[in-house]
């Protein structure tokens, strides 16, 4: 089994760690079926080796009816026979740490899938029941419970309650095929943490706690939250609110942590939470998860000021709670980063993405500017203190494919909300590894979300024969970043160009980012890698470039 007795090694190993995303199903297909599998990532972990990431996080591959993407899981601790088999988990769980990788696997805990057997098993014992318990099932209002038991929109769509056939209702905040969790069923905390033992003891150094502010609700005495927006301005700041973020979280963290430090080193954990930024430390605490997610830069635009006021604010935040922060560019979620800085000046893509009535209308996109900035972008936030949580498929400056027929969409955003919300499924489609072949080398038998013709120039073989290739630069900094890596600290250096951004860590590694499009004077220093080359010894335009000083 896995037990990684050999990646012992100092406590804090993840407070700088680079952690690489894996969406199991769209990485790679071994068997041919146009689903991505562990043999694939077995079959990969000399390429994952490569890059010289510290981690992989593993986005769900339990069993699941995929009503979203995995994030419906039926067994907690069991895998997804289309992906592979426990006995393969532990053989990929092995390969990567013989490379001296660690792995994150995601644990969703506000909600399971409706074919957990709990949920059957609740659906058939009837109201009032042990196992209805186990979940939010609530009398209907109107004469004979025909409405909802409150106004609550579900993420996904309208109607954040469905009805079973015996008249009751169930809560989920997501698709109806996702029903949410009572977490104040003593059962339900047992088994949780049950399925952190059990993956903790194959080996699994990390957690990824998805929507992990959204556990406790306030249900007490009859009452349910009513909510029609999921905007962060409508939930209260302090604690109170009666559907996220509530203080009360913390005490179900405080049990996760009893059993991430029983054993050596300590698991960790990352929590996705989408809470006011002055809330983020809590689910960093030492005391529970010990990290939290903050996608400050995710949601920016290519925009010194915003980076500068965004990098700023998490790094005085990080070094107040004692954790150390974590940048991500893209994810599973979001439009990937190297087509966000591609739209024209001033067209916030992450706000179109999640806002109303754009249908599938395509905004204009710059290719290569997109793809100088995201590199530039890259090499910002690895020369920062913290953790970097890239995303599969950036390494090769990836951008988010457009305009995937309906019939072939799977992501229920989009469904449910009948097109207001863009699809997500366009970050999702399974890589490139090859310019020929089937499915580009994803695997022998196709792919489950169709590849566009341009991804053959994005696939690692052709990166890998380009030394100046987005892939070949990721490398470039990773390696350089390892040997370069210093106390979680940085300065300012100030810049009379309002488009610069100049960072420095006390072992005397600089950061330049030019956010402008004309090149800028290079301070003086010992150039060493550069996202664009200097031209004239001038840092070109939407470029980073990292130096030693003199
Ligand atoms: C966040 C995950 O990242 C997303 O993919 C999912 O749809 C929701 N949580 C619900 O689990
Ligand atoms: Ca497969």
């Amino acid at each position: 089994m896995g037990e990684n007795t050999f990646l012992r090694g100092p406590a804090d190993w993840w407070r700088q760690a680079v952690v690489y995303q894996i969406y199991p199903r769209s990485f790679a297909d071994l068997n041919g079926d146009g689903i991505g599998d562990f043999a694939g990532i077995i079959d990969r972990v000399p390429y994952l080796a490569s890059l010289g990431i510290d981690a992989v996080w593993l986005s769900p591959f339990y069993p699941s009816e995929l009503a979203d993407g995995g994030y419906d899981v039926a067994d907690y601790r069991n895998v997804d026979p289309r992906i592979g088999t426990l006995e393969e988990f532990d053989r990929m769980t092995e390969a990567l740490h013989a490379h001296g990788i660690r792995i994150f696997v995601d644990i969703v805990p506000n909600h399971s899938s409706d074919q957990h057997e709990w949920f059957q098993a609740a659906l058939k014992a009837g109201r009032g029941s042990a196992e209805r318990d186990r979940y939010i099932f609530r009398e209907g209002k109107g004469e004979n419970g025909e409405l909802p038991p409150s106004k609550l929109a579900s993420h996904f769509g309208p109607e954040g309650w469905t009805r079973v056939e015996d008249g009751q209702w169930y809560m989920h905040l997501f698709a109806k095929e996702q029903p949410d969790f009572n977490w104040g069923n003593q059962e339900v905390r047992d088994d949780f943490l049950k399925t952190l033992k059990f993956w903790s003891d194959r080996g699994v150094d990390g957690y990824r706690v998805d929507v992990a502010h959204a556990l406790i609700k306030d249900l007490a005495d009859g009452h349910l939250p009513e909510r029609d927006s999921y905007d962060l301005e409508v939930m209260k700041t302090d604690g109170t609110d009666d559907l996220f973020d509530r203080d009360e979280v913390h005490e179900v963290y405080k049990t996760w942590r009893q059993v991430f430090d029983q054993y050596d080193p300590p698991r960790v954990a990352v929590a996705e939470a989408w809470v006011h930024a002055h809330r983020r430390p809590a689910y960093a605490s030492a005391e529970g998860l010990g990290q939290s997610f903050n996608f400050d830069l995710l949601v920016q635009p290519w925009n010194p000021k915003q980076f500068k006021k965004t990098i700023t604010y998490n790094l005085a935040a990080a070094e107040r709670s004692g954790s150390s922060t974590t940048w991500v560019l893209s994810n599973h979620d979001n439009i990937r980063h190297a087509t966000k800085y591609g739209v024209a000046e001033g067209f916030d893509l992450y706000k179109w993405q999640h806002s109303k009535s754009k249908g599938n209308s395509l905004p204009q996109i710059d290719i290569q500017k997109g793809i100088d900035r995201a590199r530039a972008a890259v090499m910002l936030e690895l020369a920062l203190p913290g953790s970097t949580y890239l995303y599969q498929g950036e390494e090769l400056g990836l951008h988010e494919v457009f305009g995937i027929p309906a019939d072939q969409m799977q992501d229920p955003q989009w469904f449910r909300s009948l097109g207001e919300k863009a699809t997500r499924d366009g970050c999702r489609v399974p890589l490139p590894w090859t310019a020929e072949g089937s499915s580009f080398g994803f695997g022998p038998g196709g792919a489950h979300l169709p590849q566009p013709e341009w991804f053959a120039e994005y696939a690692v073989e052709v990166e890998e024969a380009d030394e100046d290739s987005t892939l070949n630069l990721y490398r470039k900094a990773l390696r350089l970043r390892k040997k370069l890596l210093d106390v979680e600290k940085y300065e300012w250096v100030r810049s009379w160009n309002r488009n610069v951004l100049h960072f420095k860590r006390p072992n005397g590694w600089h950061s330049i980012t030019n956010f402008g499009d004309k090149p800028v004077k290079m301070p003086k220093g010992e150039v060493i890698l550069t996202s664009t080359p200097l031209v004239d010894g001038m840092l070109p335009g939407n470029a980073t470039a990292w130096f030693l000083a003199k």
